[in-house]
């Protein structure tokens, strides 16, 4: 089925919960912007191809979320410098030419959530980052531009967190350890970018790492406090976040890529924190 409706979507597998084509939906009534965004499940080794199929049917723009986000940094043709560097894509863009883009905009989501939303300073800060995989990846640039006093990530696999440090030592001051090296009570913002929270976990980190006034980030959301941010204000954290205005940020940063237009985001945030808080009272 070909229309003439611009055409973008989320590609991920699993891919039922995610809430982008809310977002993107809001964001394109707020903008006025005639589009349809959707969200697809693409199989396991089929990505390309489905990726063909939607450009083929008006697909001119995708996101892009786990497990795929490698598979779009070798879909894209053309790379923006941040993705070259994360190695990983999550907005892809059909070009006038008929290639392929490959942006990546989690960076910039967090940051934009951690400054602009909740009014942090990095510059000059001391930052944890804990974990080591793509996410942790997706997001070092972005902090590093902001220039931290320091950047240490730490992970449960120690060698892949040594080895991250490395990869982005050129920009700023940056260093890799195992979770039980983390120094203690010297941060004054900690991320946790792991995916314990998925398995209801926390990773297992000193108590006492957080500086007097410390804040607490946890790249995950959900309708509740994640564990992460419970330990946190249980361990000295005076805030904690979640990610949910990290997954608004970086949408809007794609959607402005796709439409070169910036949509706001503090209503979108807003509308999916009701929409969480009416899903608690329901159940
Ligand atoms: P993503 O793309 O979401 O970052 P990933 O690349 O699989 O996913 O990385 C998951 C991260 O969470 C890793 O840093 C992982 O630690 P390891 O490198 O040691 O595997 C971390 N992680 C997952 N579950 C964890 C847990 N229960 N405790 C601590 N770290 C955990």
């Amino acid at each position: 089925m070909t229309t003439n409706i611009d055409r973008y979507a989320v590609f991920g597998n699993p891919i039922g919960h995610s809430k982008s084509p809310q977002i993107h939906t809001m964001f394109a009534e707020q903008t006025k912007q005639s589009l349809i965004y959707t969200a697809e499940l693409a199989e396991l080794g089929q990505f390309d191809q489905a990726v063909k199929d939607f450009i083929d049917n008006g697909g001119k723009g995708l996101n892009v979320t786990v497990p795929f986000k490698e598979d779009a940094w070798s879909c894209a043709t053309l790379h923006s410098e941040r993705a070259l560097r994360a190695g990983a894509v999550n907005t892809l863009k059909l070009q006038a030419d008929g290639s392929l883009f490959g942006d990546t905009t989690d960076g910039t989501g967090l940051v934009r959530d951690l400054m602009q939303n909740h009014g942090l300073q990095i510059q000059n800060r001391d930052i944890l980052l804990i974990g080591a995989g793509g996410a942790v990846r997706g997001v070092l640039e972005a902090l590093l531009e902001q220039q931290p006093a320091s950047l240490q990530i730490a992970n449960r696999t120690k060698y892949k967190a040594v080895q991250l440090a490395g990869d982005f030592s050129d920009l700023g001051q940056i260093t890799g350890c195992g979770l039980d090296e983390i120094d203690e009570t010297h941060f004054d913002i900690v991320i946790n970018g792991t995916s314990a929270s998925l398995q209801g976990d926390v990773p297992p980190v000193p108590e006492s790492i957080f500086k007097s006034g410390a804040c607490s980030y946890d790249m995950m959301y959900a309708a509740q406090a994640t564990p992460f941010m419970r330990w946190s204000s249980a361990h000295g954290a005076r805030q904690v976040f979640d990610g949910l205005g990290m997954l608004v940020e970086q949408a809007a940063e794609s959607f402005y890529i796709w439409r070169g237009v910036k949509p706001e985001t503090a209503p979108v945030i807003k509308q999916l924190r009701l929409d969480f808080d009416q899903q608690e009272n329901a159940g």
